[in-house]
């Protein structure tokens, strides 16, 4: 018998054998670590290619604070049509071609059709129960079918009425009253979005209920502005107290929820109550939705109906005022193209009446000239982020769970390949195509289970207000104090929705005929 071995700390377990083991744990420690390095690697190795990297920050100081979308757009005529960045850990992948984004987005859209999950925007202003940015599930599956029920393309005929008399009150307001163009492009363009969604009227450019959405959705492009809050970059501050000093996000965010609540369920309540009474206008989002429930709306409808109508005010108000801006700096760039779209106007509809809705069918030229403002200066040029919420392979390359997805709709759009001379106004280059324009509707609205539920909405809006002012006026410079004409610049700040800046015009009517059949046409819709 073999005498036992001392027993240090392990009675009864031999030393050569307790070394052993911790040797075999070591090295198998080691050989995991190894391993788990070595699968990193080669994912990192096996993502999509893209700007140089940087230990740890990855590419945080290269992402631009100032339209990113033009350097992506660089960077996609680098790396192609798909390219990765890492933002302080953060997967981004960026798509620039509208091939991928079908693959991913459309064709793969159980698992992309998610949204970032925004700290300040979402968790803290409370913003994440809004369907912009509401994650993928069943309150976004009922959100986006309470939208379809009401302004689905065999519904929306409904609402022509409403916003052939905006874009008529629109224009003759231009051309009699002096006051910033921006201003009465917005009151027109809430006054149709909250009928349809309320059956409210919007009273004057000051209205109120107005100017507190307008606050909500500015508050919201300040609180998902990426870069913006320490608290997205560090999560963990947001369970720090309010009082320590430097965390004055904590006050913002409480301000603006407050807001943001106080705003959607005042709006709900107004519309509730006088749909009831007969106060409001009818049909309206709100009213029909309550009216197919028959009396038996559950509180949960209620609340997903009062955040969807919010969320219809929020999607469509900006994008809509910065297509009908883009499209009046297109006219006063391209006078040509403007004068082609009077003349099928004048031919197909004539002057004795003004034009309907229901003309666009017989208006090609204007199909293709709306089409090109959507692709000239498209309203999303990064369209709206979507999130991965699984592990996916796509031409060899992994996309991990969590990325951030971003269509860059700009390049998608300016790709010199699919659109030469991209930065030239040019309605031809369609042929009159309805099957080229859907090619970038298909883009400029959005991709997959997320794409802009609008979109039908939005079509009746800009196609009423494009054609009617184009038949009634032409839109002219401003003259400097010397006669000379000044053209605006082609400019625009950096926000998720392109809009562009300092737009100023005349709009001078074509005749007396045209004024008086607008000035005639005032309904008591609005
Ligand atoms: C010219 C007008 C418009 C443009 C260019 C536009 C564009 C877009 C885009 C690019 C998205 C993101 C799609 C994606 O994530 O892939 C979006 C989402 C959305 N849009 Fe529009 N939109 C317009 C008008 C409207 C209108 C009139 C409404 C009102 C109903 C609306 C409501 C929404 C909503 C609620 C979302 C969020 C959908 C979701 O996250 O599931 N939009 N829109």
């Amino acid at each position: 018998m073999q005498a036992p071995h001392p027993t240090p700390g392990q009675p009864g377990v031999p030393f050569s054998t307790s070394y052993a083991a911790l040797a075999v744990a070591v090295v198998m420690l080691l050989v995991s670590l190894l391993v788990h390095e070595l699968s990193a690697y080669s994912k990192r190795r096996s993502m999509p290619p893209g700007p140089f990297r940087w230990p740890l920050i990855g590419n945080a100081l290269q992402v631009p604070q100032v339209h990113p979308w033009l350097t992506c757009s660089r960077w996609a005529r680098v790396y192609g049509d798909i390219f990765y960045l890492d933002a302080l850990g953060q997967h981004i992948v960026v798509i620039n071609s509208a091939t991928v984004a079908r693959e991913l987005l459309d064709r793969r859209s159980s698992i992309y059709s998610g949204r970032p999950h925004l700290i300040m925007a979402g968790d803290l202003a409370g913003y994440d129960r809004t369907l912009i940015i509401l994650p993928y599930g069943d309150e976004f599956r009922q959100q986006r079918r309470l939208i379809s029920q009401t302004l689905s393309i065999s519904t929306i005929g409904q609402y022509h009425n409403i916003q052939e008399a905006a874009a008529r009150r629109l224009v003759l307001g231009v051309i009699d009253d002096s006051s910033p163009l921006e201003g009465q492009i917005k009151m027109n363009i809430a006054s149709i979005i909250m009928l349809v969604t309320y059956g409210y009227t919007v009273k004057s450019t000051e209205d109120v209920f107005v100017e507190r959405a307008i606050k909500v959705m500015e508050n919201f492009t300040l609180a998902e502005m990426p870069g913006t809050w320490l608290v997205d970059m560090i999560p963990q501050l947001k369970y720090f107290p309010s009082w320590m000093p430097g965390l004055t996000f904590h006050k913002t965010a409480k301000a603006w929820r407050k807001l943001l609540y106080t705003t959607s369920r005042t709006l709900y309540q107004w519309s509730k109550e006088h749909s009831n009474n007969g106060t409001a206008h009818l049909p309206n989002l709100c009213a029909s939705v309550l009216a197919n429930a028959d009396g038996k709306a559950t509180l949960q409808l209620e609340e997903s109906l009062m955040w969807v109508a919010l969320a219809v005010l929020s999607g469509g108000l900006d994008t809509n005022i910065s297509t009908i801006l883009s499209f009046i700096l297109a006219m006063l760039h391209y006078p040509d193209v403007q004068k082609k779209a009077q003349a099928e106007i004048d031919a197909v509809v004539g002057s004795e009446r003004l034009p309907q809705i229901s003309d666009r069918p017989s208006l090609p030229y204007i199909r293709s000239l709306i089409a090109e403002v959507y692709r000239w200066l498209p309203a999303g040029p990064l369209g709206a982020p979507h999130a991965l919420d699984e592990d996916d392979v796509y031409d060899g390359y992994f996309l991990p769970k969590g990325s951030i997805i971003i269509p860059n709709v700009w390049y998608m759009l300016h790709d010199p390949n699919i659109y030469p001379e991209p930065d030239v106004f040019k309605p031809e280059r369609y042929g009159g195509s309805d099957i080229e324009m859907k090619k970038v509707t298909d883009i400029a609205f959005g991709f997959g289970r997320r794409a802009c539920p609008g979109f039908y909405f939005a079509e009746g809006t800009i196609f009423s207000i494009v054609m009617t002012v184009l038949a009634t006026c032409d839109i002219m410079p401003i003259v400097d104090d010397h006669g000379q004409e000044i053209i605006p610049d082609i400019k625009y700040p950096t926000k998720a929705v392109l809009c562009p800046e300092d737009v100023k015009c005349i709009f001078r009517p074509r005749s007396e005929k045209a004024k008086s059949a607008l000035i005639h046409s005032t309904t008591s819709i609005l």
